[in-house]
């Protein structure tokens, strides 16, 4: 029986649900129930109630499958698979935060651990940060948490003061303005789409910044035909899939997040073999990380 076959088989006797990001290798990508972006993954975590959640991404985006179906197990095929910029932030600093500024409403990008999230008042992922931030009241202050980026991004296109955190997600961050200026030189009619994880300056060469979610979405309806892709290479595969009629060009150097590429076809079919390794959070953990989380599935 090919690995494919052992894959499906167990996957049926289960009844388990394979969720896979977008950044995640092409075959990881091909094998799962539902790929997406972290809301899209996120709602589906929400509603799937499934009994086995097999999560492929990074860790934080496992933790909030956990938290958000805490009766399912949720396996997680690459439990070393952090993602650099949550790292950047952890409970202990937003509460010493705080302290010092009792009245600010702490914003944390979904990018975060769930022992980070336990100490925020609501998350935004890059696909609906700016109705989060548009859903505070205008005279209340914000910090914004760990994606300095993300969070100068959307203050710019709201016109809306707020405080960052000093986070980056590195993989974008080197995103430079003279990797696009080449890229545009190279394919002068291409459209240029980036993750609002970029640096404002890069994102203002851009035509847009869009989620990977909303990014698959805009290449489908756009009447362009050529795209310069500026994010992480895993997206080209459904990118290319969807649409093998336009053509899409990485970045050069292109950016690609380690992370994500640690789950394999191998380590799935082990993880449904063995009910291992699964994502377990303590039941104060969950309930506090479920409130910003459910605070933004509300909006
Ligand atoms: P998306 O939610 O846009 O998929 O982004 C997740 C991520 O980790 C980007 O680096
Ligand atoms: Fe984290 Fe960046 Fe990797 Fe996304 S691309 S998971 S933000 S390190």
């Amino acid at each position: 029986m090919s690995i494919l076959e052992s894959i499906h088989e167990l996957k049926e006797s289960r009844h388990a649900i394979i969720l896979a990001h977008n950044y995640t290798e092409g075959p990881v990508q091909d094998v799962a129930d539902f790929v997406g972006d972290s809301l899209e993954l996120s709602r589906k975590a929400a509603a799937c109630q499934a009994p086995v959640i097999v999560f492929c991404g990074v860790r934080f985006m496992a933790e909030t499958a956990k938290i958000l179906s805490p009766n399912s197990i949720v396996l997680h095929p690459a439990p070393d698979s952090g993602c650099l910029m949550a790292d950047m932030v952890n409970a202990a600093a937003i509460n010493a935060y705080r302290q010092k500024h009792p009245n600010t409403i702490v914003v944390a990008y979904i990018n975060t651990t769930a022992e980070t999230k336990t100490a925020v008042d609501i998350c935004c992922t890059s696909g609906n940060a700016e109705k989060v931030i548009a859903s505070i009241p205008a005279d209340k202050s914000i910090l914004f948490l760990p994606d300095g980026n993300l969070g100068r991004n959307i203050a710019a296109k709201l016109n809306r003061p707020m405080e960052f955190w000093p986070g980056c997600c590195p993989i974008h961050d080197g995103v430079t303005t003279e990797t696009i200026h080449q890229a545009k030189l190279q394919h002068p009619d291409a459209e240029i789409i980036v993750h609002p994880e970029c640096r404002p300056e890069v994102v203002a060469m851009a035509d847009t910044a869009l989620s990977t979610g909303g990014m698959l979405t805009h290449v489908k309806e756009s009447g362009c035909s050529e795209f310069i892709i500026g994010t992480e290479a895993g997206i080209l595969h459904r990118m290319r899939q969807e649409n093998p009629q336009k053509q899409f060009y990485p970045l050069s150097p292109t950016p690609i997040c380690h992370d994500m590429k640690k789950v394999t076809l191998e380590s799935i079919l082990s993880c449904l073999q063995n009910l291992e390794p699964r994502v377990e959070l303590d039941e104060e953990t969950i309930r506090l990380a479920r409130r910003p989380i459910d605070a933004m599935l509300q909006i």
